[in-house]
């Protein structure tokens, strides 16, 4: 059977003015790849630089597979390949850190994520990443504009990774840089993943807010005023 053809793009809800409204004139056609061959490499996406101390060994490693999990109590994964360096330490301590750097800081994300531990004694140091003790004695790194202190609550393997559930303990957020905890990328420019060895500052694009009490509006139908908090 032939594949169903891709569902048109909704137009955009009424939500700001017709000038602020990227144009989605145009339907993308898309490929099909079978996933064992295409599923790795496919981004933008942040990506988490994750810290594990056990004892007086710290070290420092990239993850772009990570997430936030739950609210309450609050949650936050990270998928960690065995053969990770970090993996033995977070193993043992039963903690992580999870931190998010800026643009500027490009250099060091990528390096966390191609030198090893098990290769060099400091990746920290090597790496010009200043940090200070957090929760559960971790690394917080100084130049990360977000942090997350999490202890282990559960390690299920996933594939070629374990994946990681960690309670987060601690945020250590800077305050310049999440004024009333908005994010200001003029302050923190977060560095993006572009793969292949490139990254891009975010916050150079267009800026789309929305109305939320509109959109649950839409959802229930013009005729239905009744009004609902943000
Ligand atoms: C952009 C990028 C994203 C990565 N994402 C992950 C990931 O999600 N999980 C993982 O186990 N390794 C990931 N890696 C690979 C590790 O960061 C890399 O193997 C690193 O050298 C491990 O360091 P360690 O041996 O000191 O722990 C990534 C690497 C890069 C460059």
């Amino acid at each position: 059977m032939p594949p169903a053809p891709p569902t048109p793009h909704a137009p955009p809800p009424p939500d700001a003015p017709e000038s602020d409204v990227p144009s989605a004139a145009h339907p993308r056609s898309k490929a099909r790849h079978d996933a064992q061959d295409a599923f790795f490499g496919y981004y933008p996406g942040p990506v988490a630089v994750v810290t594990a101390r056990h004892g007086d060994a710290v070290n420092v490693m990239s993850a772009g597979w990570h997430a936030a999990l739950s609210a309450a109590p609050p949650l936050y994964g990270v998928a960690i390949a065995p053969e990770r360096h970090t993996h033995a330490l977070v193993a043992a301590a039963g903690a992580f850190a999870v931190h998010f750097l800026p643009i500027e800081r490009a250099d060091a994300v990528q390096g966390a994520g191609v030198l090893s531990g098990a290769d060099v004694p400091d990746k920290l140091a090597a790496l010009n990443l200043a940090w200070r003790e957090g929760d559960h004695g971790l690394p917080i790194l100084e130049d990360a504009y977000l942090a997350y202190a999490c202890t282990v609550r559960e390690r299920h393997p996933a594939g070629d990774h374990d994946w990681f559930v960690g309670d987060v303990t601690g945020v250590y957020a800077d305050a310049d840089a999440y004024p009333d905890r908005l994010l200001d990328a003029a302050v923190a420019s977060p560095a993006i993943y572009y793969g292949r060895s490139r990254y891009e500052g975010l916050g150079h694009g267009p800026v789309r807010t929305f109305d939320v009490d509109a959109l649950r509006a839409l959802g229930r139908g013009a005729t239905d005023d009744e009004g609902g908090a943000a």
